[in-house]
């Protein structure tokens, strides 16, 4: 890690709504909020304002390490491989991610210059059902990111949300959203004394 790493530890939101101030954005801010306030520097990628094409399961990825596709994916894994946690933000669609942020995990197959290894996760879904709806879409990350080596920080669900924006009514999901990015940091720097509660809220109100 880089001296400037060490000190502001960098924090990649990944937003897979195509809704722009949709739940999953605001969910995927507040732990960028959170981050930011312990001294990350933080990005916020919204994947259906980029061009992600899906795998063609050609696996020339894995003859010549690099994808036939020519598109926004290899930006993307720079500023991936440069993040120590990322945030990744996805509804649940039909029991599972949307197609966006599932063509953007497909395209990891042949992410040679990522180690997905080092890197730490926060995940953030909201949802318009009960918890359990989102049992599936967990199941599939959390084995994901279990057979690549990643640390899985946290598992931040809002249930009960369809609304644009909906889920900032839910101060406590969102403070918790506030928390993950803070402590991940927080974590990351080896910083023992913890900030009272109200002022990661208090981040996300003004
Ligand atoms: C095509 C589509 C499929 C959906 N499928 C589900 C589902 O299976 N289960 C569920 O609880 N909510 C489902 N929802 C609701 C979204 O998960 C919910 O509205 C979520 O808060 C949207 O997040 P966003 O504001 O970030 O877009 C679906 C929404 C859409 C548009």
């Amino acid at each position: 890690m880089q001296k400037e790493e060490q000190a502001h530890p960098r924090v990649l939101g990944v937003v897979g709504s195509p809704r722009r101030g949709g739940n999953t954005d605001f969910l995927v801010e507040a732990v960028l909020t959170g981050a930011e306030k312990a001294g990350a520097l933080t990005e916020k990628i919204i994947l259906n304002e980029l061009e992600i094409k899906p795998c063609q399961a050609c696996n020339r990825c894995r003859e010549t390490g690099s994808c036939v596709h020519e598109d926004d994916l290899p930006e993307l894994l720079e500023k991936m491989q440069r993040s120590q946690v990322w945030v990744l933000g996805t509804p649940v669609y039909w029991w599972g991610p949307t197609s966006q942020f599932k063509a953007f995990v497909d395209r990891w197959y042949g992410a040679k210059h990522v180690n997905f290894a080092e890197k730490k996760v926060i995940l953030a879904i909201p949802l318009g059902g009960g918890k359990s709806t989102a049992d599936h879409t967990v199941g599939m990350l959390t084995s994901t990111l279990t057979y690549l080596g990643m640390e899985l920080l946290d598992t931040l669900l809002a249930p009960g949300v369809n609304g644009l924006g909906e889920v900032r009514e839910h101060a406590s999901v969102m403070q918790r959203a506030c928390h993950a990015g803070r402590d991940a940091v927080k974590a990351l720097l080896h910083v023992e004394d913890a900030k009272s509660d109200e002022s990661c809220l208090h981040a996300l109100e003004t």
